[in-house]
């Protein structure tokens, strides 16, 4: 994909991205390091925190990788304070860790809906609350990744609806409490994006992967490409008067299925 954002928009500049080690967290962290910021990754599997961390040193100018639990509040302030001694002040912070699978509620233990609740709501929490302290003010941009479900209900997914409503929410109080001094905070909702383990999970068959395409207004899943781009336009000075924002990223999928009505003119 040919990018319309300049390379070494982002020099000088540090990013965390929690959650950053696969998928599409991973292309946004990579995205960003190709854009000249060096980039902090932090996730459970320290496997893939290394392979992470080497794909970003090849790409940018520094790269830093650090296992820990985004539940785990004491251990993501000190991913963040390692972050900041060992590459500098933060300015950009991305809040991508999640989990996911499909169940209806009776299928699922209290534990089972807390686990989704924790990692993303919590977690998101955990991570935009430790990061202040070692913020470079003003100017940072911090960016939640959030998804459809949080504001059309989803059958099977009610942890990961009420959890992402959550995130929207939190977006939003912090974008108010902190813009003043000098913080944006916005949130990307990205639509069924190819090749990730959320779609992998919540559309496991063709059949169900071509009936969501159908529904789509672009009538396909995006690319994690789209949601770095879209990603590293909230990190740039291009958006410095937009916070507060749920931008949506999804080919259409919150206008809702747009695939019944135009049958109606075949
Ligand atoms: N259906 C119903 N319950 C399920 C489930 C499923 N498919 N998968 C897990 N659970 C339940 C477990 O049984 C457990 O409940 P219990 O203690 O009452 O038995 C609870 O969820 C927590 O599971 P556990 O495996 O201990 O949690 P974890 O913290 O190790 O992992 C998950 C969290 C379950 C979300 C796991 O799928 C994960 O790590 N996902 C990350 C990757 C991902 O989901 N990517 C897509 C992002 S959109
Ligand atoms: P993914 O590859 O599974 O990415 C999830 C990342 O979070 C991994 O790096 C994972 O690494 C990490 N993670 C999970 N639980 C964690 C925890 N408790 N603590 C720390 N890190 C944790 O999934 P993806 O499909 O690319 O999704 C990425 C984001 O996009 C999520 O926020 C998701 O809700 C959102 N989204 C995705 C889609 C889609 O189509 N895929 C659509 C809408 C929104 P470890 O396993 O090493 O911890």
């Amino acid at each position: 994909m040919q990018s319309a954002l300049k390379d070494g928009l982002l020099t000088g500049k540090v990013a965390f991205v929690a959650g950053g080690t696969s998928g599409i967290n991973l292309d946004i962290a990579r995205r960003l390091a190709r854009a000249g910021a060096a980039v902090a990754v932090l996730s459970r599997n320290p496997e893939k925190v290394a392979a992470a961390r080497a794909l970003i040193a090849a790409e940018g100018p520094k790269a830093a990788g650090f296992v820990a639990d985004v539940r785990n509040y004491a251990d993501v302030d000190a991913a963040l304070a390692a972050t900041a001694k060992e590459l500098g002040k933060i300015d950009i912070v991305i809040s991508g860790a999640a989990g996911n699978f499909l169940s209806p509620v009776l299928g699922m233990s209290a534990n089972a809906f807390k686990a989704v609740v924790d990692i993303d709501l919590i977690g998101t929490f955990n991570v935009l609350r430790a990061c202040h302290a070692y913020l470079n003010l003003p100017g940072a941009s911090l960016i939640s990744i959030t998804a459809g479900q949080a504001v059309h209900p989803i059958m099977f997914q009610a942890h990961a609806c009420a959890a992402k409503a959550g995130v929207n929410m939190l977006t939003k109080v912090l974008a108010m409490e902190w813009g003043p001094q000098g913080i944006r905070v916005n949130a990307i909702s990205p639509g069924p994006i190819g090749d990730t383990e959320g779609m992998r999970r919540l559309a496991p068959t063709a059949v169900i992967e071509k009936s969501i395409k159908d529904r789509l207004a672009l009538r396909d899943y995006g690319a994690c490409a789209d949601i770095a781009e879209a990603a590293l336009f909230l990190c740039s000075d291009s958006a410095r008067y937009i916070t507060g924002a749920i931008l949506n990223v999804d080919g259409g999928n919150d206008l809702g299925d747009s695939s019944s009505a135009a049958r109606m003119f075949e």
